[in-house]
């Protein structure tokens, strides 16, 4: 860990973190998630460099690192928005009427599933898995918060809170479950 590529300097700068991280695991490798999620915090996505890196520090090669984080929704392989909005298309959800909200959602921000606004502020995304918050359809995730009991009006409430966040420079979104 002496020297770190330019690609990967999230290792350098949060080697305590990476430290105390690499100190909790007997078995080096079982390091890999939360190895890949700060990565992620760092970059906003995870690029090949940081499989690289990750798999230096485990000793697993990059296609084994990447082959572990490809299995999690969660981590990210390409640029993302900062909010990641995720829309649950199941069952529950969708009989609460989770299509109209991606119309809504869409018309609003003005890109498809699977784009970000070119601002750079919002990425849409819809799941076909449950997102365990069933009672609360339709539920969306921004980030690792959860929404549940959408409707229109609170989307846009939504929106409006998290831009208004993004320029007053906090960082988060709102707590778990807001609107439960
Ligand atoms: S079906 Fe949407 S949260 Fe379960």
């Amino acid at each position: 860990m002496d020297e770190q590529p330019a690609g990967a300097l999230w290792v350098a700068e949060r080697k305590s973190e990476v430290d105390a991280i690499l100190s909790r695991y007997p078995q080096k490798r079982s390091a890999v998630l939360p190895l890949l999620h700060l990565a992620q915090e760092a970059r906003g996505y995870l690029a090949p460099e940081d499989m690289r890196v990750v798999g230096e520090l485990l000793e697993m090669t990059p296609s084994e690192v990447s082959g572990i984080a490809s299995f999690y929704a969660l981590l990210h392989h390409r640029p993302k928005g900062r909010y990641t909005i995720t829309l649950c298309q199941n069952l529950s959800c969708v009989l609460a009427g989770a299509e109209g909200l991606s119309q809504h959602l869409q018309q609003r921000l003005g890109i498809k599933p699977g784009e970000t606004t070119p601002d750079g502020l919002f990425t849409l995304e819809e799941t076909h898995e449950c997102l365990a918050s069933c009672d609360g359809a339709p539920a969306l995730q921004v980030n690792l918060a959860y929404y549940g009991r959408m409707t229109a009006e609170k989307v846009d409430r939504l929106l409006d809170e998290l831009k208004a966040a993004a320029t007053n420079g906090h960082s988060e979104e709102g707590g778990d479950q807001r609107g439960l």
